[in-house]
């Protein structure tokens, strides 16, 4: 008999506390489109939460609302506007100078503080997070804007200057690509989105912003604030199923920069559409199957809560989630002895519930794949080595700690982004290596151990596999001021706080002979405040 009757955990609609319902369903009817709140008259989308009631029968997914999918024609009319107010450069936005873009984007923070209670509900409900991680994903992106406005005033501030070299006078700046696609995925729909979106907007980009599958009414609420706070056509939303919309505007080769959080195979399908490949700049977060690296020597304990939260934060849906785990043979069976008793202490349950860990999947289809993913491995030899591990109602899944995980089978190298955590042996450090090294994802990995030789040796041959080598903890985005990257199938591109600064722009100079003509008119400039781009100013 199973522990757990997850069919309980859901709640009946008139159970659910109030301070958490959403007043009223959202039916999302307008997009932003050239400065203008537009009604869209095509197809309703249903949107349905991962949340399920039980008021009768089986439980079923709430619906929370609807948005209006855009056609052709809406969608055509949205990029159109991006690339007038680009206006190859010579709009409004990309010539404003830095301290206009700042004084935008900060009337946007503004707005967009204000409607955090909504957006963090909205997060909650459409793809299931919990509320204390949905209130973190709000604040971190706050938090991400501000430093970056702060990492661009000290970017335009060092190029302040005039620099001779050579008998030549120039002065750098960074200055904008074109119009930006920016896509984020659903398990971030904010903070993802924002991390290129205001990078993107900052450098002097127009933007078109494709809201992700899941997650995609809580761009309702900032509609307003985004539409209000930047110059008409500056940013525009596109409402329709990416795979038709976006190939289409990809082929128009209007868009200079695509930045996507997504899945390696879309990613590369897409850069395909450009007519002139070589002009569009790709910014990609994508797959990753982290791996995390138990030696012998490991101090267990940590080892054990750093992967339980590495492996279950949100359900094991974070791109940087341990999605295999290598223990040493000499320790594996304490090792999961010891996993599985804390994963017995996580509360599974709905997401405004205090302490809750385990929260619906987003629908069907994610619970569907965990089984098949799971079957897969039972019927190739592995186990399911935690009591309950695999049963699931509906949405709800309950981890699957599955030993021994081993080549062949699904779990060994796919993407399960969801609660199963595969683990294996190995009695030679160099199978562990192996596994990194022959995996097509290089995003990052953990190693747990003590011995500095041994770990010493590790990190060299790892930090030129992946883009992160942790050591004694999981693997991770954050801080925002590191690089966040990736090799293989797993990234294109770097963004840290002031990397993405630079992914979203290029840089430009404009250059005179050292004659005592050339420096008469570039001070003429400066002094007369003739140009955005040549002049001396600070930003405080
Ligand atoms: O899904 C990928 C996210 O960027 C991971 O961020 O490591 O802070 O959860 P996180």
């Amino acid at each position: 008999m199973p522990r757990l009757d997850l069919q309980e955990l859901f709640p009946a609609t008139d159970a659910i506390p109030a301070e958490h319902r959403l007043a009223a369903p959202i039916h999302q009817t307008h997009h932003l489109v050239d400065g203008r709140l537009l009604a869209s008259d095509g197809e309703r989308h249903t949107v349905l939460s991962p949340i399920c009631v039980r008021d009768a029968g089986t439980p079923q997914q709430v619906e929370i609302g609807s948005y209006r999918l855009m056609n052709e024609a809406q969608c055509d009319a949205a990029l159109a506007a991006a690339v007038a107010a680009y206006d190859n450069g010579r709009g409004e936005w990309p010539t404003m100078g830095v301290a206009g873009r700042i004084g935008c984007m900060q009337q946007f923070v503004k707005q967009m503080v204000a409607q955090r209670e909504q957006v963090v509900r909205l997060i909650m409900w459409e793809i299931g997070k919990g509320l204390a991680d949905a209130r973190k994903e709000f604040d971190r992106t706050v938090d991400y804007i501000a430093q970056t406005i702060d990492a661009l005033k000290d970017l335009d501030n060092a190029s302040s200057r005039f620099e001779i070299a050579e008998g030549t006078i120039g002065q750098v700046r960074r200055t904008p690509l074109g119009v930006v696609l920016c896509m984020g995925p659903y398990n971030y729909p904010l903070n993802e989105t924002f991390a290129t979106l205001i990078p993107a907007l900052l450098m002097g980009n127009t933007v078109v912003i494709k809201p992700p599958q899941y997650g995609t009414l809580l761009f309702d609420p900032l509609l307003e604030a985004f539409r209000s706070s930047f110059p008409k056509g500056v940013l525009n939303t596109v409402y329709a199923p990416g795979q038709v919309v976006v190939p289409r505007m990809l082929a128009t080769g209007q868009v200079n920069v695509l930045a996507l959080i997504g899945s390696s195979k879309v990613a590369d399908h897409l850069k395909k559409q450009h007519p002139k490949s070589h002009r569009l700049r790709a910014i990609l977060g994508l797959d990753a199957k982290n791996a995390a690296i138990v030696l012998p020597d490991a101090d267990l304990e940590l080892a054990v809560k750093e992967c339980l939260s590495g492996a279950l934060s949100f359900n094991g849906q974070r791109c940087t989630a341990l999605k295999m785990l290598i223990v040493h043979r000499d320790v594996v069976d304490r090792f999961l002895q010891r996993f599985t008793e804390e994963l017995a202490k996580l509360k599974v349950g709905m997401p405004w519930e205090p302490g809750v860990s385990i929260t619906p999947l987003p629908g069907l289809h994610r619970t569907a794949y965990m089984t098949e993913a799971l079957d897969d491995a039972k019927a190739k030899g592995a186990r399911v080595v935690n009591a309950d591990g695999g049963s699931f109602c509906q949405t709800l899944y309950y981890p699957a700690v599955v030993y021994p995980v081993r080549e062949g089978m699904k779990l060994y190298r796919e993407e399960q982004f969801g609660p199963i955590i595969p683990v294996m042996a190995f009695d030679e450090v160099a199978t562990a290596l192996d596994y990194v090294t022959t995996s097509e994802h290089g995003q990052q990995v953990s190693v747990f151990g003590s011995d500095p030789d041994q770990i010493g040796a590790l990190v060299d041959p790892l930090v030129n596999q992946v883009c992160r080598v942790n050591i004694n903890c999981q693997c991770q985005r954050g801080p925002d001021v590191f690089p966040f990257a990736g090799r293989k199938d797993s990234a294109e591109g770097t963004l840290s706080v002031a990397d993405a600064l630079r992914a979203f722009s290029i840089r430009s100079m404009v250059a005179a002979k050292q004659t005592e003509t050339s420096k008469q008119l570039l001070n003429a400039i400066v002094d007369g405040h003739k140009s955005k781009f040549v002049h001396t100013g600070f930003i405080l």
